[in-house]
């Protein structure tokens, strides 16, 4: 059933109007503007309707087979198809679906294998590492002593002999491998040597290229990885939510490490959504989304080079590309906000070089819309011409409104 004429007949419409006037509000919005942020995507009514569910009653605090709650045996089910579905997906002895989200994963992972105090090898923060890759607002900093490795001014790509002259120097108990914003294929098998080198876990926090990699359109960390954090609600395009993979070896300290360490009741709903996301992916025709979500950035990197942006990199591998607008004569933030009043929403992020902002674009909302490689060429012109001051907001937002016309998320 079409989400608009669930939400139109349901019972929060008839009980709580305001409420379901900000629910279809939002509705409204993410089928009229172009959802370019990088995390986010459009999950199938079939995600929505598991969220939705009275699996959303259920309390199952613990593991399927051993809850600390009665009345857990159907969910029980639930939760061991997630599971099952993950380990199959992605390759994994161990597969733990509970985690609440992609930073809830990270915690369960730190709490898995380090001590506090103890030395972590990641990102820099200011280079695309995530705030709980050692941000001081972060448990991450407050917790442990991070070491930041960062990516070449020059050419944007990670510099691998930086990071084993970092992990010889410090000798880190964690190295972990994955960023809000890079755009290119993280090596994993050359993080994997730099670790063994110095005798160091190897932590990838996989929360962006996950989904591209249950599609086979991006390399898996699992064979290389100690352990694997991830979200499920990007590329992967299920509930908003974390999972963390690993061998069988460490299973257990990672399950302890999720609950009862930092997390309490699971969330049975979420749980059940992630399952049917897992399907989803599994399926043929996921793979040629993922593959057609990388062909559309690398189009989109391309057609925004043409029209004279930095791309950083020189273009991308997966399902975002990071800009640098500066050539335009306009800074990130200036850009997101005139292209926010046009219709077209996206993030700033880290340049490699300097401290100015740059933007950070995805392609995996606008792939699930339908839209591909020519929509792709004309988003980018559009894009530039806002940021050029050649195109009115006005103009453009008419463009973006008759675009996602064409490719509603939720066809109705
Ligand atoms: C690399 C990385 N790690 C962790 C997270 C945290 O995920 P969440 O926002 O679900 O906590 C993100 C989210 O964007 C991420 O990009």
């Amino acid at each position: 059933m079409p989400v608009t004429q669930t939400l139109e007949a349901d019972a929060l419409r008839r009980q709580d109007p305001e409420l379901a006037e900000i629910l279809l509000g939002e509705l409204d919005r993410q089928s009229t503007t172009l959802q370019l942020i990088a995390a986010e995507n459009f999950t199938s009514p079939a995600v929505l309707t598991a969220l939705g569910s009275p699996l959303a009653n259920k309390y199952a605090e613990g593991y399927p087979g051993a809850r600390h709650h009665g009345g857990c045996e159907i969910v029980d089910v639930a939760e061991r198809l997630a599971v099952d579905r993950a380990k199959a997906l992605f390759g994994a002895d161990h597969a733990n679906v509970q985690s609440h989200s992609g930073s809830s994963a990270v915690l369960a992972a730190y709490a898995a294998l380090l001590r506090p105090g103890d030395t972590v090898l990641a990102m820099g923060l200011s280079f695309g590492g995530h705030l709980t890759h050692g941000s001081p607002a972060n448990f991450s900093g407050r917790w442990f002593d991070f070491v930041g490795y960062g990516v070449e001014a020059e050419t944007g790509l990670i510099d691998y002999e930086q990071v084993h002259t970092l992990a010889r120097a410090h000798r880190p108990k964690a190295i972990v491998c994955g960023s809000i914003c890079y755009p290119r294929h993280i090596d994993y098998a050359a993080f994997r040597e730099i670790a063994d080198r110095v005798g160091a876990y190897l932590i990838a926090d996989a929360a962006h290229p996950i989904g591209l990699v249950a599609g086979g359109a991006a390399p898996n960390p699992v064979p290389y990885a100690d352990v694997v954090c991830a979200t499920t609600h990007k590329v992967l395009r299920g509930p908003r939510g974390g999972m963390i993979l690993c061998g069988s070896e460490l299973a257990e300290r990672v399950d302890r490490a999720v609950f009862p360490f930092t997390q309490g009741g699971a969330q049975m709903h979420t749980i059940a959504a992630k399952a049917v996301a897992f399907g989803e992916a599994a399926t043929p025709a996921f793979s040629a989304y993922a593959h057609q979500v990388v062909a559309n950035a690398r189009v989109l990197a391309d057609e925004l080079g043409d029209e004279g942006l930095a791309v950083i990199t020189g273009g991308t591998d997966t399902h975002l590309l990071t800009v640098d607008p500066a050539p335009l004569g306009v800074d990130g933030r200036t850009a997101r906000g005139r292209l926010a009043a046009a219709g077209m929403v996206l993030d700033c992020c880290a340049l490699p070089h300097g401290d100015a902002r740059g933007l950070r674009l995805g392609t995996a909302a606008l792939t699930t819309q339908g839209m591909g490689e020519a929509e792709m060429a004309r988003i980018a012109v559009l894009l530039a011409g806002v940021l050029r001051e050649d195109i009115e907001a006005k103009k453009a937002r008419e463009e973006v409104r008759e675009l996602t016309g064409r490719f509603p998320p939720y066809p109705g």
